[in-house]
């Protein structure tokens, strides 16, 4: 990659452990702007959701984290987060794919014909109670083109069979969170759940969840609440989880 395309804050690394681990070490020693943006063109060991790792190929895929001050995210908006990146991701992938079916798989994976594509690790830095620093880790598969079977993995060139400027994709990421976090530190009423919940993968489906104890079961998916819990029909009743407590497990 190039380095002085990029017109935002940012530190590129030929290779990192995890950007996510890199930028929670890198703002106890400097304080960045909001946006700042460490990529790397390889992890050795990328995190993924639920303890999993994150692998992707050399130079062919986004691996990057982006932080935010959030100081001013009362604790109940922390769900905004998951939002707002969900629905940055599956815009760009939406622009370049606009003839799929992509989808947001509660709470933030991205899917393109229900094979994922993107993955999102957010981890918040909290001093004591307050919130004062969020980490939006993005794993976009663009111009890798094999995956191990058992991933149920797609890219962009995978789809569209076309190769893609990974620092245009960059950009494009950085501008939309940008936007999201600049309307809403204005108006804390901003509120993009009912867009979320349009994009929902599966909604108003009958689909697979597992608990963390390991119990299966099928459920209606109706919604996703402001605090990112999910509420399911199972029987005529109505349960409400959060992503601790039960997972959306393939079919
Ligand atoms: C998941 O789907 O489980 C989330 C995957 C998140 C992967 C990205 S790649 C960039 C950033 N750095 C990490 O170590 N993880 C995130």
């Amino acid at each position: 990659m190039e380095l002085n395309i990029l017109k935002f804050p940012h530190k590129h690394l030929v290779e990192v452990e995890s950007t996510n681990a890199f930028l929670i070490d890198y703002i106890a020693k400097i304080t960045p702007v909001d946006g700042f943006c460490v990529f790397s063109d390889f992890q050795t060991a990328g995190k993924g959701q639920y303890g999993r790792t994150w692998d992707s190929e050399r130079s062919k895929n986004i691996l990057a984290s982006f932080v935010f001050n959030t100081t001013w995210l009362k604790e109940k908006e922390i769900f905004f987060l998951h939002q707002i990146s969900s629905l940055a991701v599956q815009s760009i992938v939406k622009k370049y794919l606009p003839f799929q079916s992509v989808k947001i798989k509660w709470p933030n994976d991205i899917l393109v014909n229900i094979k994922k594509i993107a993955g999102i690790l957010i981890q918040n830095v909290f001093r004591g109670q307050q919130l004062i620093w969020s980490i939006i880790g993005i794993g976009l598969n663009v111009n890798q083109n094999k995956f191990g079977s058992d991933l149920n993995a797609t890219s962009l060139i995978l789809e569209s069979e076309k190769n893609y400027d990974l620092n245009e994709i960059l950009t494009e990421l950085h501008k939309e969170l940008m936007t999201f976090f600049e309307v809403k530190k204005k108006n804390h009423d901003f509120d993009l759940l009912d867009d979320y919940n349009q994009e929902l993968f599966g909604l108003n489906e009958s689909l697979n969840f597992q608990k963390v104890d390991g119990e299966l079961f099928i459920g209606r998916l109706l919604a996703v609440d402001e605090l990112g819990q999910i509420k399911i029909e199972i029987d005529n009743q109505l349960l409400t989880y959060n992503w601790s407590e039960v997972r959306l497990i393939r079919h």
